[in-house]
Order: structure tokens, then C-alpha cells, then sequence
């Protein structure tokens, strides 16, 4: 019996390269991406419903991402013809939550041979040793990956989540800080801790310009606008 070999890249390794055949021709990964965000995602099959109802969400949202300058690629283990053959199925005849006539113009790989697929981790065994799961790979403009996201077959996706992790990756780069749970633009962030005695009686003494919950645990204002006029493109 043969042995499945399954490689796993973890968040901040630089995202593993391959050459690969898509419905908008031949990419090289990462390299093309270069300077640019990506979603690499993995999807079970083509013509399936949460797959399908998952690829109009996305297409639907594809400007929106590329804002954010965030491009996005999938991959399931189809060929080529059967990738070619749902896009026009999904375009000519498929009418869902108000979302018709949906073309999906970002690439997506075929990988009939599971190359790409066991590169990343989209086999589980467990799940499926024929299908990829539903995995997320946010990969930053220099390639390393920044958040991983994986789904079983029966779970479609939530896709303003993975907006707000490019968001919120974008919006920790740009002004050094981190996000809090359920962020979004507009809450206040989390500055990085005090690293001395002094800078954490400073703050509890409220000497800058921050709201402490404790000396560990410091937040700042930074306005929607602020965030958004950083990180969207005009
Ligand atoms: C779907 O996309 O509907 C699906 C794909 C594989 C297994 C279960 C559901």
C-alpha cells in the first residue's frame, strides 16, 4: 500500500514554490505573486454544492480583495476541462443569494497529480486521501506565509473572515501592533508590551497616550479611516 506523504508549512515559512496549469494559464508560485497578498485555497471538487456556493462568495468578492491588494488562487484535484466546464456551469446557470451571472476570473490549478495539494498540507487522510479540505493559506508580498485555515468538506468557509485577517495582517504590519479579538477597523489595537519596569509604570500612571487594562494589556485608537486609507488601494 502506498504511503501518503503529507508536508505541512507552518506560518512564517516562505510558501512552498511550484509551477502549475490554472483556468488563466500557467503560474509560477509564489514568484508571480510577488508584492502582492494571495489566499492560496484548496477546494474538495468541482460541481459540488458548498465548493460552489464558496467559489460565487469569493468571485463576488474578488474586488474587494484586490483593495486590500490581495489576489486570490484555488486548487482542487479536478483537471483542467472539469475546472472549465463548473466556472461556465456556475456563470450560465447558477442564481444564489442574489449573486448571478458570476464569472470567477482569478486562477484556479489543477492538480490531478496531488503535487501542489501534498506540498501544502491539503490532503488529510483522515478526511479524504481523494479530496483536498478546505485549506487557507494567506501568503504576505514576500512569499512567507502569515495564517493558516483549514475546513472540512462539510464547512463552507466564512469569507468576511478571511477579509479581516488580511485586513487586520495588513493593519499589524503598517503601524506595529496587534489586533484584539473580533477586531475590525475602527476598534482600538493592542500596542506591543512594555519591555521595562519603567515603561510599564509609565503607562499605569497613564503617561501615554493609551488605555491600559493592566501594564501588559494596552490599547490605542486608530480610526477606520486611518486604517483604511493605509491599506486600501485608491
Ligand atoms: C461540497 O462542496 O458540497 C462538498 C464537497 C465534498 C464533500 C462534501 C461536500
Amino acid at each position: 500500500m502506498e504511503t501518503l506523504t503529507v508536508s505541512m508549512p507552518r506560518i512564517g515559512d516562505i510558501a512552498p514554490d511550484f509551477k502549475a496549469v490554472t483556468t488563466q494559464g500557467e503560474i509560477n508560485f509564489p514568484s508571480d505573486y510577488k508584492g502582492s497578498w494571495v489566499i492560496l485555497f484548496s477546494h474538495p471538487a468541482d460541481f459540488t454544492p458548498v465548493c460552489t456556493s464558496e467559489f460565487m462568495t469569493f468571485a463576488h468578492m474578488e474586488k474587494q480583495f484586490e483593495e486590500a491588494n490581495c489576489k486570490l488562487v484555488g486548487l482542487s484535484v479536478d483537471g483542467l476541462y472539469s475546472h472549465i466546464a463548473w466556472l461556465r456551469t456556475i456563470k450560465e446557470k447558477i442564481e444564489y443569494k442574489g449573486m448571478k451571472n458570476v464569472e470567477v476570473t482569478f486562477p484556479l490549478i489543477e492538480d490531478i497529480t496531488m503535487e501542489v495539494a501534498k506540498k501544502y498540507g491539503m490532503i488529510q487522510p483522515g478526511e479524504s486521501s481523494t479530496k483536498a479540505v478546505r485549506a487557507v493559506f494567506v501568503i504576505d508580498p514576500k512569499g512567507i506565509i502569515r495564517t493558516i485555515i483549514y475546513y472540512p468538506l462539510s464547512l463552507g468557509r466564512n469569507f468576511d473572515e478571511l477579509y479581516r485577517v488580511v485586513i487586520a495582517l495588513q493593519t499589524a504590519d503598517a503601524f506595529n501592533i496587534a489586533t484584539p479579538a473580533d477586531w475590525r477597523p475602527g476598534d482600538d489595537v493592542i500596542v506591543p508590551p512594555a519591555v521595562s519596569c519603567g515603561t510599564a509604570k509609565d503607562r499605569m500612571e497613564g503617561k501615554e497616550d493609551m488605555k491600559c487594562y493592566d501594564w501588559f494589556f494596552c490599547t490605542k485608537e486608530i480610526s477606520k479611516e486611518k486604517v483604511l486609507k493605509t491599506i486600501l488601494k485608491k
